[in-house]
């Protein structure tokens, strides 16, 4: 695992986008691996600007992003559809068709999102985040290692940090459909960008802790080709 510890959010959000910019010239055809959150707003930025500014070409890549909230429509606000045409996809040069989300409301057969990555050739490059209690993806702490897509419960600490993103506690979804982790151990590189001193405890077990499925993220340590980046303060324990 390469660990690259950066000044701070932006910083990381460069470094991400370069790396990514990198493959995507090396590979114009490349399938990525898409995350959502606060954290890689910045890296977005930074990839409309190099879209934009220097002409890097999306029109020929295929994403596919990691989860979606159970129940939400493409066009609700909170949806991580809605996140990604709004942070990314409405600004490049992407083809829409090309950019796939599992969906929140058809839940019968969440496998076959595996399927269609696999159709697809697999993931070149897989972008996560990490959350305060491990999770990648929506994968929470007890999930298999062994886990594919699927319908999941959002921890308690999961859903309390989401509801300030919706105006009732009765609007915050409880269960979201997300890849699983041998769904992203899949990917042949996995980029995770991870900031803030609220993240240093799942970074710790990242990179230094026990592999268990008590902080999922500690299987990426099993990956091969890994690269983190990460700011001092959620490097803060290493
Ligand atoms: C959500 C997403 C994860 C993300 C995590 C951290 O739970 N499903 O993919 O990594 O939030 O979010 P943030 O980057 O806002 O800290």
């Amino acid at each position: 695992m390469e660990v690259i510890i950066v000044k701070d959010n932006q910083e990381a959000g460069t470094v991400a986008a370069n790396i990514i910019a990198e493959r995507i010239k090396q590979n114009p055809k490349i399938v990525l691996g898409l995350a959502t959150g606060s954290t890689p707003i910045t890296t977005y930025q930074t990839l409309v600007k190099k879209c934009q500014e220097d002409n890097l070409d999306f029109s020929r890549i295929t994403t596919f992003n990691l989860d979606e909230y159970k129940g939400l429509l493409p066009t609700h606000e909170q949806s991580y559809r809605y996140f990604m045409n709004q942070n990314l996809f409405d600004h490049i040069n992407i083809n829409k068709a090309q950019t796939f989300i599992p969906s929140g409301i058809d839940l019968q057969d969440p496998e076959q999102y595996d399927n269609s990555i696999e159709s697809a050739g697999g993931i070149d490059l897989q972008l996560l985040g990490l959350g305060v209690n491990g999770h990648v993806g929506f994968n929470e702490p007890g999930t298999s290692f062994d886990s594919k897509t699927a319908v999941v419960d959002l921890a308690q600490s999961t859903i309390s940090s989401n509801s300030r993103f919706f105006s009732t506690k009765e609007e915050v979804p409880t269960q979201a459909v997300s890849m699983g982790l041998a769904s992203i151990m899949n990917a042949k590189e996995i980029l995770l960008i991870a900031t803030g001193s609220n993240k240093a405890e799942a970074v710790y077990h990242l990179v230094k802790g026990k592999v268990t499925e008590q902080w999922p993220c500690s299987i990426l340590q099993k990956h091969s080709n890994t690269t983190i980046i990460i700011d001092k303060k959620a490097a803060s324990l290493l």
